[in-house]
C-alpha cells in the first residue's frame, strides 16, 4: 500500500457512489433511471428548453432532498486526508450534492455544478439559494437582472464541465490519484486517470464494483466507500 507524506500531492475524484450510503441514489442503478426519470429527459439543455417545468420540478426535488441527507464516514475520511495534506490536496467531485462541504472539505471543485446554486441565463450570475422560498415549484427570478427564471447550476449532458484547466493542472502534477464511487462512464472525468498515469501518479480506486477504467488503476479496493475509506486514509497517512 502506498504511503502519503505531507509533501505528497494528492487529487481525489469522487462520484455518486460516495454519497450512496448517505441515501442519495447513484446514476447508473440497475433500472437505468435517475429517481424515476431517463437522464436525457431531465439533464440536457434541450430538456430545459422543451419542458422547463418538468426539469425545474425534478431539480427542486433533488434540492429539497439535500435538507434530509448527511455526510457519511467516507466524506469525513477525505476531510481527515485534507487536514493532513493541506494545500497539497484537491478534491474533485462529479457530485452535485453538498455533502463534501457539509463534512468540512475546503479545497473542492464541483466539476458538474451544484444543486444549491441557481444561475441566470441572461446575466450569468450564480446564487446560493436554499431558503424555503427557493425550494418550491415556482420559478425563482434573478435578483440581479430580474430575468424571469434562474436555471439549476448543473452541468447537463452536452455542456462543458467546470474549472477543467485547474483540474488538469492539479492532476498533471499529482503523486497520488484516487477515484472513489465512480463508474468511469462519463468523460472527461473518467479520463482524468489517464492524465494522472501519464504524469507518473500512483492510481488508487475504491468502488463497489470494478469501474470501466479499472485497468488504469495500480491499486483497487472493492467495497463500500463508507466502510473502506476511513481505515484506508488512516493507513496511508500513518
Ligand atoms: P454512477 O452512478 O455512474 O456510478 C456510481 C458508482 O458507485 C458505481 O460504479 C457503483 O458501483 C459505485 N457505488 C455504489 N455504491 C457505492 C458505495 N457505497 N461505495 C463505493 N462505491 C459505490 O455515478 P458517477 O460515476 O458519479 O453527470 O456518474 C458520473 C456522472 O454521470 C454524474 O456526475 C452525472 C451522471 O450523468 C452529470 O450530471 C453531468
Amino acid at each position: 500500500m502506498v504511503q502519503v507524506t505531507q509533501s505528497s500531492k494528492v487529487v481525489v475524484l469522487t462520484g455518486a457512489g460516495i454519497s450512496a450510503e448517505s441515501g442519495i441514489k447513484t446514476f447508473r442503478a440497475s433500472d437505468g433511471l435517475w429517481e424515476n426519470h431517463a437522464i436525457e429527459d431531465v439533464a440536457t439543455p434541450y430538456a430545459w428548453e422543451r419542458d422547463p417545468e418538468l426539469v425545474w420540478n425534478f431539480y427542486q426535488g433533488r434540492r429539497n432532498q439535500l435538507q434530509d441527507v448527511e455526510p457519511n464516514p467516507a466524506h469525513r475520511a477525505l476531510v481527515t486526508l485534507e487536514k493532513f495534506l493541506g494545500e497539497n490536496f484537491l478534491l474533485v467531485t462529479q457530485n452535485v450534492d453538498d455533502l463534501h462541504s457539509k463534512a468540512g472539505s475546503k479545497n473542492l471543485i464541483h466539476m458538474h455544478g451544484e444543486l444549491r446554486i441557481l444561475r441566470c441565463e441572461e446575466c450569468h450570475e450564480t446564487f446560493d439559494m436554499m431558503e424555503q422560498e427557493h425550494l418550491t415549484s415556482e420559478y425563482v427570478p434573478c435578483p440581479s437582472c430580474h430575468s424571469q427564471r434562474l436555471r439549476p447550476h448543473i452541468v447537463w449532458f452536452h455542456e462543458m464541465p467546470l474549472q477543467m484547466s485547474e483540474i488538469y493542472a492539479a492532476v498533471e502534477e499529482c503523486d497520488v490519484f484516487m477515484t472513489i464511487g465512480t463508474s468511469g462512464h462519463v468523460y472527461p472525468a473518467a479520463g482524468l486517470i489517464d492524465v494522472a498515469k501519464q504524469a507518473g501518479a500512483h492510481c488508487i480506486g475504491i468502488n463497489l464494483e470494478p469501474p470501466m477504467n479499472y485497468d488504469q488503476h495500480d491499486e483497487f479496493h472493492q467495497g463500500k466507500a463508507g466502510e473502506l475509506l476511513p481505515d484506508f486514509v488512516e493507513q496511508i497517512i500513518s
